[in-house]
Parts: structure tokens; sequence; C-alpha cells
């Protein structure tokens, strides 16, 4: 503040004002009012001239500087002229400006070098993951080119294992584009009244086969729910608890069991799915809804998973502004919980 350039004028004149009325004291013939009148009017004059000769010279820089910085049309700066003008110190104040704004671009540019490493990462992803399915397919077709088809058991076989890949192909590219739907903010959610057990019998009744041949029995919990009305969007939510059961089922254990559990809150239902199989290693639990992550990466090929469910899952439960908790103990099982607003 004593920094400003109204009291370096202040301290200036002062200066010379006291000069003035020394110099003239040693004059003879100067009475007390004179001295009084020329002290006063040293003082008022050289504030004035110093202040703004100051004032001139350092405005003239901030403007030449505020210029440059509209000349750039940067936005990000929260810098008005007239704020500048009213600031004691405006020096200070476009000094401090800048460098938020050099904090803030720092702070876009990592996070820019982060997306990049990232869309790099992704796309290896992808293509290693499309390249899989392909190479198999290709394999067998040309295995069957080459001869194979004469054999007609042979020829089914191979046809039905390159279907087969074909298929995990077909699922991960629709995997993939409802993941760039939803991340982009495009796949738009219809949000309605939706009936939680009628979707999950639903689903009961689609995954049955798959749950049977592992000899895994899923129950509800309570087992007399009548209904659970939430708001929600059908089709994702359904997506949603297929993943969950489905992962239940898949990565649990051998004759295990699935739980579905829903509990009422006062103003959302919590829906559980619980397994009893060999759970998630700590280490695995926080990247589990990164896309393509797998626990067990041989393990999750055998059994057709992608790794992108729970991402998927992760960002449609985002849009309905829930998220998700899980929670895993070897060898006991694994538990994955989520609220929806009821209806
Ligand atoms: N209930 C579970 N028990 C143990 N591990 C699980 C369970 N659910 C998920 N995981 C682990 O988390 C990983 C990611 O699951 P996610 O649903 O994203 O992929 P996926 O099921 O392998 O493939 P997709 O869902 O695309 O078919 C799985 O590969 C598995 O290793
Ligand atoms: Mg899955």
């Amino acid at each position: 503040m004593f920094l400003s350039p109204r009291w370096i004028a202040v301290l200036l004149a002062g200066l010379i004002a006291t000069l003035v009325v020394a110099f003239l004291s040693f004059v003879p013939g100067v009475d007390i009012t004179m001295l009084f009148v020329a002290g006063v009017s040293s003082l008022i004059i050289s504030f004035f001239g110093i202040y703004y000769t100051i004032d001139l010279l350092v405005f003239q820089e901030v403007n030449n500087i505020y210029k440059t910085i509209r000349k750039l049309k940067i936005k990000d700066f929260d810098i008005s002229k007239k704020k500048l003008i009213i600031n004691v110190n405006p020096l200070k104040k476009l000094n401090t400006e800048i460098s938020d704004y050099v904090e803030k671009k720092q702070a876009e540019i990592n996070e820019l070098k982060r997306m990049e490493t990232f869309r790099r990462e992704f796309l290896a992803d992808v293509s290693h993951e499309l390249k899989t399915p392909i190479f198999a397919a290709q394999g067998f077709i040309h295995t069957l080119l080459d001869g194979a088809k004469d054999d007609p058991v042979v020829s089914t076989r191979f046809l039905q294992k390159a279907a087969k890949s074909l298929d995990g192909l077909d699922a991960l590219v629709r995997d993939l584009v409802v993941l760039t739907q939803v991340e982009t903010g495009e796949l738009k959610m219809q949000f309605i009244i939706v009936d939680m057990i009628n979707v999950i019998n639903d689903i009961i009744e689609q995954l049955e086969n798959k749950a049977q041949k592992r000899g895994v029995s899923i129950k509800i919990k309570p087992k007399d729910l009548k209904e659970c009305l939430v708001i929600a969007d059908p089709q994702r939510i359904n997506q949603v608890m297929t993943n969950f059961v489905d992962n239940a089922i898949k990565y649990g254990r051998d004759n295990g069991k699935v739980l579905i559990e829903f509990e009422e809150a006062k103003n959302a239902w919590q829906i559980s799915v619980e397994d009893d199989g060999p759970g998630i290693p700590k280490e695995h639990l926080s990247r589990i809804f990164e896309r393509f992550y797998r626990v067990d990466k041989s393990r999750s090929r055998e059994t057709g998973g992608t790794g992108l469910g729970l991402a998927i899952v992760k960002h449609i439960l985002n849009a309905h502004n829930s998220t998700i908790s899980v929670s895993s103990k070897i060898d006991k099982g694994t538990r994955f919980s989520f609220s929806l607003k009821k209806a």
C-alpha cells in the first residue's frame, strides 16, 4: 500500500515542501504567512505533478500490456481495465493475474497430455481387442478354404468357431459404440418410472442358461418384494443390471450363489448384486471400472468378457446421478451397490 503511486507522491511532495520552506526561512523579509503559502502550494503542486507523472508512466505500460492481452483474446483473464485503474498497485495485480493464467494454462496442458496418453492407450487396446477375434475367424475360414470344407464334421465345427469369434467382435463393437455415445453425452437417457423387479426377472430369465451351466443359483432379497419403482432409463438400467449379474455368474464360483438385494431408503432404493466367488484383490478394485481392465486376463477372455462392461455401467449410473460402491473379500465374494431415485 505504501508503495502505491499516491503514497510515493505524498512522501516526495512532503519532502519538496519541507525543503522549500527551509530554504525560504533563510531569505530575509519572508514572513510566516508567506512561508505557509509557499509550503502548502509547493506541497499541492508537487503532489499532483509527481502523482500524475508516476500514474502516467505506470498506466502507459499497464495499458500496453493490457492491449497485448486483449489482442491475444484470452478469455481466461479476469482483468478489466477499470479494475486495474482503481487498483492501488496495478502492476502487482497484473502480475498475479498473469501467474494465475500461467497456472491455469499449465493445468490445461497437463490435462491435454493426459488425454493424449489415454487416447493412445485406448487405440492400442481397441486394436488389440479387435485383432483377437478377427485373427481367430480369419484362421478358421482359411483352414476351411484350404480343404477342411470337404469334411462336413470339421467344416461345421470350424464355421461355428468362426461365427463365435465374429459374434464376440460384434458385441465388442457394439459396446464400444455405446461407450463412446455415453461418454460424449450423445446417448440421451429417457427417464421414466421403472419397476426394477420386472427388470431383474427379465435378466434372470435371459441368463438362466448361463447360470445353470455353472450351477449358480440367483436369489432376490426380500423374496416377496412385489415392486421396486425407480426413475431410470429402462434399457440402460437393464444393461447395468445385466452386467452385474452376468459378472457375478461368470466370475463367481461354480455352484455359487448370486444375491440381488433391494433396500428401501427415504428417497431412493439401494440395489446390490452380491456373489460368493473368489473376490477381487484390493489392488484391482479401483481399476475394474477402466475400459478393458480385467483382473485375470486369460480367464476373462475365456469367458468372453471384453472388460468394457463396468466402464459402461459407471457412465450410465453417472447419468442417473448415482455412483457405484464395491466391496470384495478374497474367497468370500464381491458386492456391487448403487442407488436409484424412488419414483
Ligand atoms: N463379481 C465379480 N467377481 C470377481 N471379479 C469381477 C466381478 N465383476 C467383475 N470382475 C472383474 O472385473 C473385470 C471387469 O468387469 P467388466 O464387467 O467390466 O468386464 P467383463 O465382464 O470381463 O467384460 P464384459 O462386461 O465387457 O463382457 C472382469 O474382467 C473381472 O476380472
Ligand atoms: Mg461384465
